[in-house]
């Protein structure tokens, strides 16, 4: 089925010039992106996002790395779009990711892992509402 996900390009991939690069990914993978902004989250923004991950050890952490420096943030659209992006992008921790994903091939750690993705359509509908309007979302009109 056709699926939108949320995929944010995080601060280390950001810093590293690599946003033109990991957008080919998507778009060979046959992923739209119908929707991106560029923003630095404030930690409350950080924080709301990430609250599933609150009581986990690594929270504070992984706030602190979110809101070192801008993201990327936009909508993918495709043919199984979540679990593709998840296959594109990669194991979590980069020293067990795929040859030829992004994390093999831009990040160096769990905790600096380049990108992040949508885990199942609830999440998907959830994550792209608390960054996207819906009227910010331009699905091809040709
Ligand atoms: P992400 O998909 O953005 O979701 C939460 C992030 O927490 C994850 O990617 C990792 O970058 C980070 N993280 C740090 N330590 C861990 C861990 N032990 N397990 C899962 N995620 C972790």
């Amino acid at each position: 089925a056709v699926e939108r996900t949320i995929s944010i390009i995080k601060p280390d991939a950001v810093a590293k010039n690599v946003i033109g690069a990991i957008y080919s990914r998507f778009e060979q993978a046959g992923l739209q992106i119908v929707a991106a902004k560029m923003l630095h989250l404030s930690r409350e923004q950080a924080e709301g996002f990430y609250a599933v991950h609150r009581e986990r050890g690594f929270f504070n952490d992984l706030v602190g790395f979110m809101i070192s420096g801008p993201v990327m943030v936009q909508v993918l659209e495709g043919e199984d779009a979540i679990l593709k992006n998840r296959e594109i992008m990669g194991a979590t921790n980069p020293k067990d990711a795929a040859p030829g994903t992004i994390r093999a091939d831009f990040a160096v750690s769990i905790d600096e892992n380049a990108v992040h993705g949508s885990d199942s359509p609830e999440t998907a509908a959830q994550e792209i509402a608390y960054f996207f309007q819906p009227n910010e979302l331009c699905p091809r009109t040709r």
